[in-house]
């Protein structure tokens, strides 16, 4: 088990794919994009399947997520989709991407043994999009949702991020367009992980203005801990259900208390936390020729450096050197 210092038991392991992002939102990444990973330094299919394996059959893990950069600009996800989905016991395979490539690959990764799929779109404004990401994508990412529903990867979930000025008037528009096609969204608060660094606490749009900004055209009824158990978001049945609303407030109302989660990052490091300091080098240990007790013993040694909590805007807090695209969500 990967039990830390303060009695968390960590069964989520996040698994980003790559850095790179075919999509350039204004509060992740620069225009030109970042020096991404060269790809030597990848984990390659092999091992990551090998990685995966090991905190599946030795150490706990019953789900995997995939993230990004964007998961799905990695060749062959559906191939690892697969290979994950055949480890026993098996655990539950999800995925968080932009939705670009999913009208195409939905049944694949269905097929693959995908369970579910988490989709960001911050706006269903066009023109906010391509000012937002910086592309002209809005339909692709439109079609990936539907595509999804539509391949049985239920219930798929929209994340949305609110930013000041630029789309927090949306909140009440963005959750009518879920609803109506049966997608769940949650509002996520914007956190100090851009590769900017440009994070403003007083800017950031707060669990609380989007409740009161959703409360004036929508009757919220909240769902309460036990069907949120580690699960970041807060849930609100809307009008009664059966739809349903989140937010994901990881600033104002941090649940690092109940925090089940690990990260292997797309050049084989062990991050304990989105916002750690320090890293475990899984990848060096593996290429050097360890053997599978050896890299879980590794691993459940770094478990033992996870902080108790994230302490966002905390006195001493320090925005972590790797951007929220090079950690995975
Ligand atoms: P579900 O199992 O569907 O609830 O997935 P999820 O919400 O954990 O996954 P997703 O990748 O969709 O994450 C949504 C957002 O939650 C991320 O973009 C982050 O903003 C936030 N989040 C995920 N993991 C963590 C975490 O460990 N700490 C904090 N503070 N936020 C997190
Ligand atoms: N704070 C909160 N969420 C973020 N995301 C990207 N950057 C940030 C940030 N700084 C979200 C994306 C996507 C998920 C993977 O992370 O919008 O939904
Ligand atoms: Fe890509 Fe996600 Fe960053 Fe947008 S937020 S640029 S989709 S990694």
């Amino acid at each position: 088990m990967l039990v830390d210092t303060f009695g968390r038991t960590a069964t989520d392991l996040r698994v980003s794919l790559t850095d790179r992002c075919n999509l350039r939102c204004t509060y992740c990444m620069p225009a030109e994009g970042l020096p991404w990973l060269p790809k030597s330094e990848l984990l390659t299919d092999d091992e990551i399947v090998r990685l995966v394996g090991i905190a599946v059959t030795r150490l706990g893990v019953d789900e995997v997520r995939f993230t990004g950069g964007e998961p799905l600009v990695r060749p062959g996800v559906a191939g690892l989709v697969a290979r994950v989905a055949a480890l026993r016991p098996r655990p539950r395979v999800s995925l968080t991407t932009n939705g670009i490539g999913l009208a195409r690959l939905a049944p694949d990764l269905a097929a693959a043994g995908l369970d579910r799929v988490n989709v960001s779109l911050d706006t269903v404004d066009e023109a906010v999009f391509r000012k937002l990401t910086r592309r002209d994508r809005f339909a692709d990412v439109v079609a990936g949702l539907a595509a999804a529903a539509a391949a049985g990867l239920a219930p798929v979930k929209v994340n949305s991020v609110l930013m000041r000025g630029i789309n927090d008037a949306e909140a009440p528009d963005l959750l009518r367009w879920c609803l109506e096609r049966g997608y769940e969204l949650r509002f996520i608060e914007q956190m100090p992980l851009d590769a900017q660094h440009g994070w403003d606490r007083s800017e950031m749009v707060t669990a609380e203005e989007i409740l009161t900004a959703l409360g004036r055209e929508f009757t919220l009824t909240p769902e309460g801990e036990q069907v949120r158990g580690a699960a970041p978001a807060e849930t609100w049945l809307v009008d009664g259900g059966p739809g349903r609303v989140g937010v994901i407030a990881s600033v104002t109302r941090p649940f690092c208390g109940a925090c089940d989660r690990v990260r292997l990052t797309a050049d084989g490091q062990i991050r304990t936390c989105l916002f750690a300091r320090e890293e475990s080098d899984l990848r060096a240990a593996l290429r050097s020729g360890a053997g599978d007790a050896e890299l879980a013993e590794r691993w459940r040694v770094a478990m033992l450096g996870k902080k108790r909590a994230a302490g966002i805007g905390e006195p001493g807090f320090v925005q972590p050197e790797r951007p929220m695209s090079a950690i995975g969500g």
